[in-house]
């Protein structure tokens, strides 16, 4: 089994009559994304049935989303077309799924080769080539850098995260403490939502999973901070000897913040993680893809350090990697679905891409990408100084970073991290254009994940005119 033999879900694919049949479609889908150019205002005559739909669908849910968000299936790019007529820039993508952004050509193809496939969903027990050609991708790709060898696929971050787990906790004999840092976010099962550090996604959950609480990277500490925090490992390591299944880390922190750490950070923890015999698990869900290599491991030169991680989001599949030793006995993992065939497509055509186009390293895309944000964002900064006013930390300490992240991973700190102004913003934004989120734990920061495939360095300019705007008119 070949990647390029992998490229086609069904023998069909390779029909002259069927794949010139995907291409007139794709050429019609095209044609109609051509007046999507820009943001464009609500239609004043759609208000009405859009409030319904919303209202229909925040009463199917049982509650209505943060953000009014309901897309007629057309978009183009970064851009993309809601039920009300109006038209955002998507600097958010589903938390960083829709990495070309929406209806990319290659993508809308891809998709359509799936519908050929004789089954839409995959499962442990029905695999089609596909999805085998997925699991050797990733494997390929993590191998690059690390023991990675094997590939567990599932349909989300969490159920990932809980294959890695159990994976850890099976090697370590059912040890059952989980070393974490504050501020990470890993989904929402049981499990994830109470090694997570956020009390509100565990409100009304029992307790049952013992986690040790790392701080993360602080920038303002330097070595002392990587000190400080190396004492707190030996200090949970001489507490519990031999009671601790992982240390699971996000080396760049999502929902926490976008905060980054250097190398020698890692590297002290996870060489002391080997030494007390706990293996370190990697969660990349976030992350993956986005920075200057696909797995954000490589390019801090990790890879020898980890022993599992985890990959979501802009692969549209899920996976959890690990090496032979890590290797479970048969029964810890499986499921009756992995994913769609349509996932396994896009993805793999999502992931080649990314791979062959000049995505990675200092000099790629995503720096580039992440290099024309920050001098956008300083400018601000710099135009606007009285929206930008220190951030304290929660140590009460007052810091001036206002621009920060990594590759496609974008925030900046207006008005000294405040939550209410920062939501406020957030929704005057959404109004005058443009899909943004939040992410921190106090400080909050704005969170940009734009559509890194497809995003233009030069867009960022109406992108941030509109940002400008809807800033002046919350201040
Ligand atoms: C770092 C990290 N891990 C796990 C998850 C959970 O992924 P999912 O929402 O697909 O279950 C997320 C989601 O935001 C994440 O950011």
């Amino acid at each position: 089994m070949t990647d390029s033999i992998s490229a086609l879900s069904s023998p069909l694919a390779a029909d002259l009559e069927i794949s010139t049949g995907i291409d007139a479609i794709v050429a019609r889908v095209r044609a109609a994304q051509a007046s999507i150019t820009g943001a464009r205002a609500a239609d004043p005559a759609r208000k009405e049935s859009f409030a319904q739909a919303m209202k229909r669908t925040a009463d199917v849910r049982g509650r209505g989303p943060i953000m009014p968000y309901l897309g007629t299936g057309m978009g183009n790019g970064p851009l993309v077309e809601l039920l009300d007529g109006s038209v955002k820039w998507d600097m958010l993508n589903g938390i960083g799924v829709h990495m070309f952004g929406h209806g990319d050509p290659r993508m809308v193809a891809a998709a359509l080769r799936a519908g050929l496939s004789d089954l839409c969903m995959q499962g442990n027990l029905t695999s089609n080539q596909d999805s085998v050609a997925f699991g050797e991708f990733l494997v390929a790709e993590a191998k690059r850098s690390s023991r990675m060898s094997h590939c567990f696929v599932s349909n989300s971050g969490c159920m990932v995260n809980e294959a890695a787990l159990k994976v850890c906790m099976q090697k370590t004999n059912a040890a059952p403490r989980i070393i974490a840092f504050q501020d990470c976010f890993m989904g929402r099962s049981i499990t994830m939502s109470q090694i997570g550090d956020a009390a509100a996604y565990r409100q009304g959950i029992p307790l049952s999973t013992l986690v040790d609480y790392m701080p993360f990277y602080d920038p303002q500490l330097g070595a002392r901070g990587i000190e400080m925090a190396l004492w707190h490992l030996k200090q949970y390591i001489h507490r519990y000897p031999g009671q601790h299944a992982c240390f699971v880390m996000e080396v760049v922190q999502g929902e926490g913040g976008f905060n980054t750490a250097p190398r020698e950070f890692f590297v002290a923890l996870m060489e002391t993680c080997k030494a007390a015999g706990i293996p370190v698990w990697d969660d990349e869900v976030q992350s993956f893809g986005r920075t200057e290599s696909m797995f954000a491991f490589e390019r801090l030169g990790l890879g020898e350090y980890i022993d599992v991680v985890t990959i979501g989001k802009m692969s549209q599949a899920c996976a959890c990697l690990f090496h032979a030793e890590m290797n479970p006995k048969p029964g810890l993992l499986s499921g009756t679905f992995t994913a769609s065939t349509s996932a396994f497509q896009v993805g793999l055509e999502a992931l080649r891409t990314m791979r062959d186009g000049g995505y990675y390293g200092t000099d790629g895309r995503n720096a580039k990408l992440h290099a024309a944000f920050r001098e956008h964002a300083s400018k601000l900064v710099a135009k606007r100084p009285e929206w930008f006013t220190p951030v304290k930390d929660s140590f009460g300490r007052a810091s001036t970073q206002y621009v920060g992240g990594t590759g496609g991973m974008c925030r900046f700190t207006p008005f000294g991290g405040d939550k209410d102004r920062i939501m406020k913003f957030l929704q005057n934004l959404f109004e005058d254009g443009v899909m943004a989120f939040y992410c921190g734990h106090g400080p909050f920061h704005v969170r940009m994940l734009p559509p890194v495939g497809v995003m233009q360095p030069e867009q960022w300019g109406p992108v941030f005119e509109i940002v400008e705007r809807s800033l002046a008119r919350t201040a």
